[in-house]
């Protein structure tokens, strides 16, 4: 049976360790590409070397020639730039918008058939710009965001519950950011709802509300102490998670920013819902009865990824 191909488009610092994680798992032969010259080459070259050590055996290319993502099988999306601090995602808009534009059509022209998982930000506008330029279909194209804040979610949780981060689960909604909307009532500890941790005098209102405003900043707080670019490790795990779902056919329930096409009453946009991916891409939107304040904030996310796609239309009039 061939390899799989995994195309990273970006080899910054989460396309970097995009590729040591997809090489490290055996997911597939890896490809690189990127404008900077030198850049993919010599991480491609780099990671190579690791794999005497570690044991793991996949070709690693770097390139900046999109010929090289000819029949990939997974495309994973990281060109752009991210946040500094004192930026929020949607300042990102006019220049990764022009990116996007560049990867639609490299995709388009060499890598038509593939699963395409976008993570450059502000995320749920710029899945939906790269799908208008690509034309991919809907059901074979989604965002990288949920799994991320589902898993920021989690890490606090574990902390404040002191247990194992295997054994929580979160559920979020929503878009990437300031809006998400994390629903409690559908996170657990082993199955626990959290109202009812609360209850048990696990925890209190007051603290889980920290919680989930401290999730929905959650990137922020790493660009802050960073200072000179955003944050790349969970990202790039949380990315990774779903490209293996796809490969392995794995039909994993992951939040992921999907194509709504009347699901949860919202039609024709991109925005963070539970989906199921497996070998047929994008294979079910899993659409959950909401209360009246989830509702609410799922609501008020879906109006801002809008008003974000009004200003890539009016900075490039190709998307109208
Ligand atoms: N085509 C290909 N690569 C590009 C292009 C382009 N048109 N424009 C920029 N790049 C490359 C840069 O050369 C750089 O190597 O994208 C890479 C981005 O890497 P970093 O600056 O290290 O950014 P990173 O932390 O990886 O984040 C990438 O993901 O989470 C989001 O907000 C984040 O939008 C940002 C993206």
């Amino acid at each position: 049976m061939a390899r799989n191909k995994i195309a990273l488009i970006g080899a910054g610092m989460i396309g970097g360790t995009l590729a040591h994680l997809a090489a490290a798992k055996e997911l597939g032969d890896v490809v690189l590409f990127d404008i900077a010259e030198g850049t993919p080459q010599g991480k491609a070259l780099d990671l190579a070397q690791s794999g005497p050590v570690e044991g793991f055996d996949v070709n690693l290319k770097g390139t900046n020639d999109y010929a090289d993502i000819a029949g990939a099988d997974v495309c994973i999306v990281t060109a752009g730039v991210p946040r500094k601090p004192g930026m929020s995602r949607d300042d990102l808009l006019g220049i990764n918008l022009k990116v996007m534009k560049a990867v639609g059509e490299g995709i388009k022209a060499h890598a038509p058939n593939a699963f395409v998982i976008c993570i450059t930000n502000p995320l749920d506008a710029m899945v939906w710009a790269l799908r208008e330029f690509s034309g991919v279909p809907h059901h074979m194209i989604c965002g990288m965001a949920g799994v991320l804040d589902s898993a920021r979610f989690r890490h606090f949780l574990a902390e404040e519950f002191q247990v194992s981060v295997k054994d929580v689960t979160a559920f979020v909604l929503g878009g990437h950011g300031d809006t998400m909307v994390p629903v409690v009532e559908y996170s657990t500890v082993a199955g626990i709802p959290i109202p009812d941790l609360i209850k048990m005098g696990w925890s209190t209102q007051e603290k889980i509300d920290a919680i989930v405003a401290r999730t929905a900043s959650g990137g922020g707080e790493i660009v802050g102490l960073l200072k000179t670019g955003s944050a790349f490790y969970a990202p790039a795990t949380s990315g990774i998670a779903m490209a293996e779902s796809y490969l392995k056919d794995f039909k994993r329930v992951l939040p992921c920013a999907a194509h709504l096409s009347g699901q949860y009453g919202v039609d024709d946009l991109y925005v963070g819902v539970p989906i199921v991916i497996g070998a047929g891409g994008v294979e079910r939107i899993v659409e959950i009865p909401l209360d009246a304040k989830a509702k609410a904030g799922f609501q008020k996310s879906c109006d801002a990824v809008r008003e974000l796609l009004v200003a890539c239309k009016a900075i490039d009039p190709s998307l109208n």
